[in-house]
């Protein structure tokens, strides 16, 4: 029979614990921190919209008025017809926020690490890739990882963090074409890099610095500015799909590789552009991400409160962001502490191998600015009962 392994992969997969399934969700018509899977409704403590902005009115309206300019969708990829007036806007509205000189919109994260990293490690008329070098930190996101290994770049990995090992590894290259890459927030531990350092190391040994700051924008910094604010970074990317509530995303660099990406990287030059009406909605949701101080306040003071409410034996990896991770080791023990929540009305789902490295399956909270008090206290109390 044709594709055999098929069924053998997914068999293997249950077996493991680690068969992954979708569930239906609606939003719960009475509060955008809930939803709503097979009738009952959950707090959730598993969504991205960590600054509560999902179902805004003004970003909803922003969204309509998009559609009624533009229609639903850009009918054409950037390079031909498909960049708007509402793209170029968005664009030009992100370079001011962090300063930067120019600003490319992709249709997904996964789509714009993918660009970045095949395109800065492919040859091209006589040039050998193996001329460009890649030093990823270990916990870098797939996307990141999947973009490094299917380019032709030399691709070296450092430990987590690990600024002497990257130090190390830097003296011993006299390669012109360095690119450092990292995470500002840890999509599945919560930390962050240490985003001076990484700046400073990327400064002397002549390289560029690229961060990742999908779980940064919005939550982090000054205006919500992620890693930005932090340090002098070469490239950024975020994602538009978790704080600013939409979906899409950019990277934010100097003019000229700016212009070599719109000239070769084919997940660009090859895609419909987003959706100009998702680009206007975007534009709102960072106006109020910027403006609002008080969502990234909420997320702090009730981050603090999670921590002083967990029993002490509980361990959190160090956060300054959303998320916080609970590292249970066990597929079995994630999945038993997620039902436990499950019966209890929460929804916390649970972490396993791939995602994470094997013997690391967590519970992964993410305490967004649409919680409250209440909310965590019931969170705090089912963990304590179920992880004792
Ligand atoms: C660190 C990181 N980078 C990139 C992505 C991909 O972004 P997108 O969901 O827009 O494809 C994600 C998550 O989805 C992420 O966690």
């Amino acid at each position: 029979m044709a594709f055999e392994f098929i069924s053998a992969q997914l068999a293997r997969q249950h077996e493991l614990l680690r068969y992954r399934k979708r569930n239906t969700v609606q939003l719960d018509s009475q509060a955008n921190n809930r939803i709503v899977i097979e009738g009952k409704s959950y707090l959730n403590f598993s969504s991205n919209d960590y600054l509560g902005l999902n179902g805004h009115q003004a970003i909803n309206k922003a969204m309509q008025e998009g559609v009624d300019r533009f229609g639903a969708s850009a009918s054409a990829s950037s390079l031909i017809t498909g960049h708007h007036y509402a793209h170029q806007a968005l664009e030009n509205d992100i370079c001011q926020w962090l300063n930067k000189p120019r600003c490319l919109l992709f249709s997904s994260g996964f789509a714009a690490n993918l660009a970045l990293l095949q395109t800065l490690g492919q040859s091209f008329q006589g040039k050998s890739a193996a001329e460009v070098e890649f030093y990823l930190d270990k916990l870098s996101h797939a996307s990141m990882i999947e973009g490094a290994y299917h380019s032709e770049a030399k691709v070296k990995r450092f430990a987590h963090n690990n600024i002497t090992q990257l130090t190390a590894q830097l003296a011993k290259s006299s390669n012109e074409n360095k690119l450092i890459a990292s995470e500002g927030v840890f999509s599945m531990d919560g930390d962050q890099a240490k985003v001076g350092e990484l700046a400073k190391l990327a400064t002397n040994n002549n390289a560029w610095l690229y961060l990742d700051d999908a779980h940064s924008i919005g939550v982090i910094g000054e205006n919500g500015q992620g890693s930005n604010s932090l340090a002098d970074i070469d490239i950024t990317m975020a994602t538009f799909g978790k704080a600013l509530a939409s979906s899409g995303a950019f990277i934010a660099c100097n003019e000229s590789l700016h212009d070599y990406l719109i000239n070769f990287a084919r997940h660009y030059i090859y895609s419909t552009a987003i959706s100009p009406a998702v680009a206007m909605a975007t534009r709102q949701s960072i106006a109020i991400a910027q403006q609002e101080q008080w969502r990234r306040d909420k997320i702090i003071e009730l981050s603090n409160l999670f921590t002083d409410l967990l029993d002490k034996h509980i361990v959190l990896v160090p956060s300054q962001s959303s998320i916080h991770a609970i590292i249970v080791k066990k597929e079995e023990k994630a999945l038993s502490v997620s039902q436990q929540l499950k019966e209890q009305g929460i929804w916390l789902s649970a972490i396993r191998p791939p995602t994470v490295a094997a013997n690391s399956s967590r519970l992964r909270v993410t305490i967004c600015a649409n919680h409250n008090h209440q909310d965590i206290k019931r969170l705090a109390e089912s963990l304590n009962k179920a992880l004792n």
